[in-house]
């Protein structure tokens, strides 16, 4: 089936897309970040708006370009990331959790420039858990019917691992992808299965992560009345 811009079948809809990593800080020039490039979470933008969805993109530290009529919505940290999120999906019909969301953050934040000492060892860094963003909205949603989204990566037992995620985290569908060092993080293509709560699997081959986005707005779509 042709989609895209011949076939809005989006349109009328609001969905709210989170992509990039999350950055937390433990002075004004350091942070504990991750790999995530925003990619696919960009993808998902551009391929929404482009099947006629009025989209809100919350951008965790992607350097890359604001796709053309999407809404961006600059965050630094989990917790900007959970307001944002939480503010834009009150009235979402979708929400893709894209994001690679920092699971902990530092206990502390260093007012100044954390320094080292002569002879001295470094202080180790306490760190303290962040808000489970996808949990919290799929345990209590904003509307009845909205769909959520989630995003796994993992490196062993990836369908097994996935399938548990999907029930801890209550969401509608799960994006499980394989990761390594070469794979998934910064690169243009992207391989993954989608798990539906309905014990549903679509395998999703090798290829642009447009066509991943493609079909998360397939199988969202179908869930949508
Ligand atoms: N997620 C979130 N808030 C967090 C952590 C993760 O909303 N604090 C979301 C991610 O955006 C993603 C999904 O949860 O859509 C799965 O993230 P993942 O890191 O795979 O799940 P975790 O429950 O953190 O499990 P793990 O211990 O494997 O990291
Ligand atoms: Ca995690």
């Amino acid at each position: 089936l042709a989609r895209g811009a011949a076939e809005p079948d989006l349109a009328g809809r609001h969905v709210v897309i989170s992509a990039g990593g999350t950055r937390e800080p433990l002075d004004p020039v350091r942070f504990l970040g991750n790999r995530s490039s925003g990619k696919q979470g960009y993808a998902l933008a551009r391929t929404a708006a482009a099947r006629g969805a009025r989209v809100t993109l919350i951008a965790a530290n992607a350097s890359l370009p604001d796709p053309a009529g999407v809404d961006v919505v600059p965050v630094g940290t989990a917790v900007e990331l959970r307001a944002e999120v939480l503010r834009a999906a009150a009235d979402a019909d979708a929400v893709v959790m894209a994001a690679a969301v920092a699971d902990f953050r530092p206990a502390a934040y260093a007012a100044g420039k954390i320094k080292k000492k002569d002879g001295q060892e470094p202080e180790p860094v306490t760190l303290v858990r962040n808000p489970d963003v996808l949990a919290e909205i799929s345990a209590d949603r904003a509307r009845p019917g909205q769909v959520i989204v989630g995003f796994a990566a993992e490196t062993d037992d990836v369908l097994a691992n996935g399938r548990a995620k999907l029930k801890r985290k209550g969401c509608d569908l799960l994006v499980v992808n394989e990761v390594g060092e070469h794979r998934t993080f910064g690169s243009e293509e992207n391989e993954a299965v989608v798990l539906g709560s309905d014990g549903s699997e679509t395998p999703v081959a090798r290829g642009p992560k447009e066509a991943l986005a493609d079909t998360v707005w397939d199988l969202v779509a179908g869930r949508l009345d």
